[in-house]
């Protein structure tokens, strides 16, 4: 199922990159159009640089994207971004529910949940995050947490166009450690029959992106993984060698 789907590489920068930075994201333009025939490639750098990462990405084979948003269009919220501004300053995606805005900010999956519609609402692409703490892995939880998330985090009308899930155990974020391969594959098989039991075909064709301490080294064994579609990268997504070479494992 998982070779007809189209794989994604996304870089979430997190709180890292000034103006500076345009320069490894250059090195990123000029390697990614290697990639277009299999692979999306989507960088999400903080808010700051999407409008000057956008510009420059105009007609190159890399999106540009943004890693958190407001569930509100507009209003009176003192340091927020709405789906829309960042849609505006060119983010084609938007990462809702990463497990450092759950742990940092409190976020319940009820509130991921609408900040997933907001990005749709805005046209965006939702990329929702979704894994266990170590905690609740050695309790053996790791599907009941994951299945608790996705329910609560999924809103209805989910398409493999508007949505993509990024499975990512916390105790693998920052850390150089991963699930096994055949922990992996059991994950993302039990979100495979999740998905396809609640949006049926759609379900099936959705992206699952695997993420957590993934490099080039790592790259290719995960994302040979059955319904591995893709990862979402955070520290090897800063430097455009280690990007591109993640990309070339797909
Ligand atoms: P990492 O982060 O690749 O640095 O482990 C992944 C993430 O948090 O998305």
């Amino acid at each position: 199922m998982s070779d007809a789907i189209r794989s994604l590489i996304a870089g979430n920068w997190k709180m890292n990159g000034l103006k500076a930075s345009m320069a490894e994201f250059d090195a990123m333009l000029a390697g990614g159009g290697a990639f277009a025939e299999k692979t999306d490639l989507l960088v999400c750098p903080p808010a700051t640089l999407i409008a000057a990462f956008a510009d420059k990405a105009k007609g190159k084979g890399v999106a540009v994207g943004a890693q958190d948003c407001h569930q509100n269009a507009s209003g009176a919220h003192t340091g927020d971004l709405s789906a829309e501004m960042l849609v505006d300053a060119g983010a084609s995606a938007i990462i809702v529910g990463h497990s450092e805005r759950r742990a940092d900010h409190g976020e319940s999956d009820a509130l991921v949940r609408q900040k997933a519609q907001a990005v749709w609402r805005a046209g965006a692409i939702a990329i929702v995050c979704i894994g266990e703490t170590r905690a609740q892995r050695d309790a053996g939880q790791t599907l009941d947490i994951c299945g608790g998330q996705l329910k609560g985090s999924l809103p209805d009308g989910a398409t493999a166009a508007n949505l993509v899930v990024a499975y990512e155990p916390v105790w693998a974020i920052g850390t150089g450690l991963t699930p096994t391969t055949a922990d992996v594959e059991a994950v993302h098989g039990f979100i495979r029959r999740v998905l396809t039991d609640r949006f049926k075909t759609e379900g099936g064709r959705m992206r699952i992106l695997y993420g957590g301490s993934v490099k080039p080294s790592n790259a290719k064994e995960l994302l040979d993984v059955a319904n591995v579609n893709g990862a979402l990268v955070g520290g090897a997504s800063l430097k455009a060698s280690d990007f591109l070479a993640i990309a070339a494992g797909c």
